[in-house]
C-alpha cells in the first residue's frame, strides 16, 4: 500500500461539506482507482461548532487556518471560504508554503488569476480549479487536456445556473423578473444578494477562465462586454417563443482568425429553439466547444450545488495527488498555457459585431410613430424582418414596438437607437437583445 496523500480544507461552507461527504463515502473506489488513499486531515473553518450532518471523526477541526496551511502533512491545500480578499492571502500563503491548492473560486482566479499562477509557477505547485467554471462538468480538464490538440473556434455556454432558473420560469409562467427571482431566492437557487448571476458578472468571471484556456490569452473579465438579465420582460419571452427563440444568457467567446481580435461577450441572446444550448433548462449549465479538428462538441450537467461541485473539487484532489505520487508536478499548466505563454490580446469591440437583434421600443401609440423607427433604423443601413405592435394603447399611453432586424453591424443599430431614444414619443430605452442564428 503506498502512502496517504493528506489534505487539508478551508471553509466548511455548503461545498466543503460535500468534498468531505465525497472524500468520505467513496474513499474506497478514490484509494482503488489511485492505488493510495486520500486523506482529508484537517479543516479550518471559523464556525466550529454548526452540526453539517457529515462525519469528521479523525479530523482535525478548528479555526486554525495559518495552521493548516503550514502543517507538514498536508500535502493539498483546497480554498472553499470564497470572496477575494482571506481567498487570496490565504490561497498565497499556501503557495508559498510550497501546497498545491484546489479552489473553486472563479472570482479569485478572475480578478487575482495572474498573481496566483505565477506564485504557484515560481514555487513548483499546482493550482487547480475545475469546479469554478461549470461545477460538476469537467469542462476545463476537456479544454486542456481532451481538446488540446485543437484551435479552439468558440466557446459558447450558459456559465450560470441562478439566471438560467430564472429565464426558464419566466418563459414558462410569464411571471416578470421580481417575482421569479423572489422565488428562486426562497428555494435557495439565488443567493440573497444575486448581484453577481443576476447581472452577467459570474459568468464573465468563468467566460475569462474559457477564454484564456481556449486562447492562450490574458484577458481581464472586467473588459469582457457585460449584460445581465434584469431588463428582460414576459413580452419578449413571447415575441421570441412566436418566431422560434428561447432567450438565454450566454457567455461567448470567438475566434475570428490569427491576428484578429478575440471576441467576447456575456448576455442575454436569441438562440433557435432547436439548438441544444435552448434545450438547457433550470440550474443546468453547459457549454459547446467547437475545435477545428473535432468539430462541435457539448459538456452538460450541474452547474452548482454541493455534490456536484464537490465532484470537480475531489478530482482536482486526484490529479494533483497522482502528481505528488509521481513527482511530476505542473505536468499541464493550470490555463492549458505555461504561464508565460499567455498572450495579451485585444477584443473585438461590441460595435463590430454583425448580427440580427430583437429590439423593444415602447412607444406613444400614434400615427407616424413607427415610421419613426423603421426611418430612423434604414438610414443607418439596418433592414427589418418584422414589426410587432401587440396591443394598442389608449390616449396618448405607450406600448411595446418590436422589431427583428436583418445582420447589421451592431454600431449602426446603437446609432439608429440613440437617435430613437431621443424622440418626444418614444417614452423608454429601447431594449437590444442579440440573436444568434449559428448555434
Ligand atoms: N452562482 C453560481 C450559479 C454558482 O448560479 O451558477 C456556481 O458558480
Amino acid at each position: 500500500m503506498s502512502e496517504a496523500v493528506g489534505v487539508g480544507l478551508l471553509g466548511l461552507g455548503t461545498i466543503g461539506t460535500g468534498v468531505a461527504k465525497v472524500l468520505d463515502r467513496n474513499a474506497s473506489i478514490i484509494e482503488q482507482r489511485l492505488g493510495f488513499p486520500l486523506r482529508l486531515i484537517r479543516i479550518a473553518d471559523l464556525d466550529t461548532q454548526t452540526d453539517r450532518g457529515v462525519d469528521l471523526d479523525g479530523i482535525q477541526f478548528d479555526d486554525d487556518a495559518a495552521g493548516l496551511i503550514n502543517d507538514p502533512a498536508v500535502k493539498i491545500v483546497i480554498e472553499l471560504i470564497g470572496g477575494y480578499d482571506i481567498a487570496r492571502r490565504f490561497t498565497l500563503q499556501a503557495i508559498e508554503a510550497g501546497k498545491h491548492v484546489v479552489t473553486a473560486n472563479k472570482a479569485l482566479l478572475a480578478l487575482h488569476g495572474e498573481e496566483i499562477f505565477s506564485a504557484a509557477e515560481r514555487n513548483g505547485v499546482d493550482v487547480a480549479f475545475e469546479a469554478a467554471v461549470g461545477g460538476g462538468i469537467p469542462v476545463l480538464r476537456a479544454l486542456r487536456e481532451g481538446l488540446s490538440a485543437n484551435r479552439i473556434l468558440a466557446v459558447e455556454g450558459i456559465l450560470n445556473g441562478t439566471t438560467n432558473y430564472v429565464l426558464t420560469q419566466m418563459e414558462s409562467t410569464g411571471e416578470p423578473f421580481d417575482v421569479v427571482l423572489k422565488r428562486a431566492q426562497d428555494l435557495g437557487y439565488a443567493e440573497a444578494d444575486p448581484t453577481f448571476d443576476v447581472e452577467g458578472i459570474d459568468a464573465a468571471h468563468k467566460l475569462a477562465l474559457l477564454a484564456a484556456m481556449s486562447f492562450g490569452v490574458r484577458i481581464d473579465f472586467k473588459r469582457i462586454p457585460t449584460e445581465g438579465i434584469r431588463g428582460l420582460e414576459p413580452l419578449d419571452f413571447q415575441a421570441a417563443d412566436d418566431f422560434g427563440y428561447r432567450i438565454k444568457l450566454l457567455a461567448i467567446a470567438k475566434s475570428r482568425g490569427e491576428g484578429q481580435p478575440i471576441e467576447a461577450r456575456v448576455h442575454p441572446t436569441l438562440i433557435p429553439k432547436a439548438s441544444m444550448l435552448a434545450n438547457v433548462d433550470g440550474a443546468m449549465n453547459a457549454v459547446a466547444i467547437r475545435g477545428d479538428a473535432v468539430g462541435p462538441t457539448l459538456y452538460y450537467g450541474a452547474g452548482a450545488g454541493e455534490l456536484p461541485t464537490a465532484s470537480a473539487v475531489v478530482s482536482d484532489l486526484m490529479e494533483i495527488a497522482r502528481e505528488i505520487h509521481r513527482d511530476a508536478s505542473g505536468r499541464v499548466s493550470p490555463l492549458s498555457y505555461p504561464h508565460g505563454g499567455l498572450r495579451d490580446h485585444p477584443l473585438a469591440p461590441l460595435g463590430d459585431r454583425h448580427g440580427r437583434c430583437y429590439l423593444r421600443f415602447t412607444a406613444v401609440d400614434r400615427p407616424g410613430v413607427l415610421s419613426h423607427i423603421t426611418g430612423a433604423l434604414g438610414e443607418e443601413g439596418v433592414g427589418i424582418e418584422s414589426v410587432l405592435q401587440p396591443g394598442r394603447g389608449d390616449a396618448g399611453e405607450s406600448v411595446p414596438v418590436l422589431v427583428f432586424t436583418h445582420p447589421a453591424e451592431e454600431a449602426a443599430v446603437r446609432r439608429a437607437l440613440e437617435h430613437v431614444d431621443g424622440l418626444p414619443d418614444v417614452t423608454a430605452p429601447t431594449k437590444l437583445i442579440r440573436i444568434e442564428d449559428d448555434l
